[in-house]
């Protein structure tokens, strides 16, 4: 008992002689400077992201790339620096009493290691500014641009288009047509909850706000079709808030928006504007493809097996056709048993024409018959 106490009050202490240590400095950086060149080459290679549509997403995709090639190095930098530190300045067997060497600061070491990751900042907060602000802004001649205001609710978006004439009707698609190598200006607005519209392939994304208008400006570079997705928890339905995206040549785009606003007689007369459509008869087949219905919906006669909602073979048998309108424009009034409520998107009824419901209905009725 008292050796132990004396040994406490007299504790042997002795400064570590730092430099007798050898450690393999030189190979140390080597593989630093290795790891972060393969780093820096993985990450611009590797494909992070899905196709870029816009000239924003190729924006995006750059400025990513720069960011890679900046914190690659800075991450291996500092990794290698503390397992260098671990194993150089380790404690060995008989060390446990000892204290390492005092330090008193470093004034010249302070002032660089404050000034180079200021620098390194204050580069990309600038480049970052530089991009944002490039990607935001108006085409040269304004009227060359699309504006669609984005709508959203529980659970789909509504997408609408100018008039074809002053002061006609807005034209509504539950689809997202766009003109390719047009500036898209999004208005982005919402009926009940935030929802969040997002485009992957264009990469912007914003939140719509109850009470608020957001926007956002993107030019679709490539043709096809891309997923719009909803990035807000917003209820049940949040994850079947999904629609798509079809970039179009402009002549195509022209014709379609044209067919849609009700053949371009102004379509402000009508209210509906849709008796222009009768020349070319919808068909319901390519309606249940259009819309998505097979996304949620098995359907035998169009091959579809989808499951969130109701089996449409045997929910739709022996109902008769102003039923089946109800459950699509009306799709709360009711639900199937087992099914929840709001899950179905509510604007069929205001997304397509009249003709088009009925041409639905009738696909719909016949293929359930048998
Ligand atoms: Cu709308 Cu999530």
């Amino acid at each position: 008992m008292a050796e132990t106490e004396e040994t406490r009050e007299e504790p042997e202490f002795e400064t570590l002689r730092i430099a007798d240590r050898k450690a393999p400095l030189g190979a140390l950086i080597a593989i630093s400077v290795v790891a972060s060149v393969l780093g820096v080459v993985l990450g611009i290679l590797i494909d992070w992201f899905p196709v870029a549509a816009s000239t924003q997403a190729r924006q995006v995709d750059t400025f990513y790339d720069v960011l890679i090639a900046a914190s690659v190095p800075v991450f291996v930098g500092v990794t290698a620096i503390v397992l260098y530190s671990a194993y150089r300045f380790r404690m060995r067997p008989g060390e446990e009493d000892m204290d390492g060497p005092p330090i008193h600061g470093n004034t010249r070491l302070e002032v660089i290691w404050t000034t180079i990751p200021a620098l390194v900042l204050l580069g990309l907060c600038s480049y970052a500014a530089v991009v944002l602000h490039d990607a935001e802004k108006a085409p040269a001649a304004a009227a060359s641009e699309l504006n669609v205001r984005v709508v959203g609710e529980q659970f789909a978006w509504t997408f609408f288009y100018p008039p074809a004439a002053q002061g006609g009707k807005e034209v509504a698609s539950s689809q997202l047509y766009l003109p390719e190598g047009r500036s898209v200006h999004f208005k982005v607005q919402t009926k009940d909850v935030l929802h969040d519209f997002w485009i992957p392939a264009f990469r912007w994304k914003i939140d719509a706000v109850p009470g608020v208008t957001t926007d956002y400006r993107v030019t679709p570079i490539r043709l096809g079709n891309y997923p719009v997705v909803c990035a807000e928890l917003c209820g049940l339905g949040h994850a079947v808030m999904r629609q798509t995206t079809h970039v179009i040549p402009q002549n195509e785009f022209a014709a379609w928006l044209d067919k849609k606003g009700g053949g371009g007689a102004g379509g402000g007369g009508g209210g509906s504007g849709d008796e222009g459509q009768a020349a070319a008869k919808p068909d319901g087949k390519q309606l249940f493809a259009a819309n998505g219905c097979g996304g949620c919906h098995t359907l035998g006669a169009a091959g579809s097996s989808g499951t969130i909602g109701p089996n449409l073979d045997t929910a739709l048998k022996g109902q008769d056709a102003a039923m089946i309108k109800e459950d699509i424009v009306n799709p709360n009034a009711e639900v199937t048993k087992g099914y929840g409520k709001d899950i179905m998107p509510p604007n069929f009824g205001q997304t397509l024409s009249p003709a088009e419901i009925d041409a639905l209905v009738k696909y719909l009725q016949d293929g359930t018959k048998g």
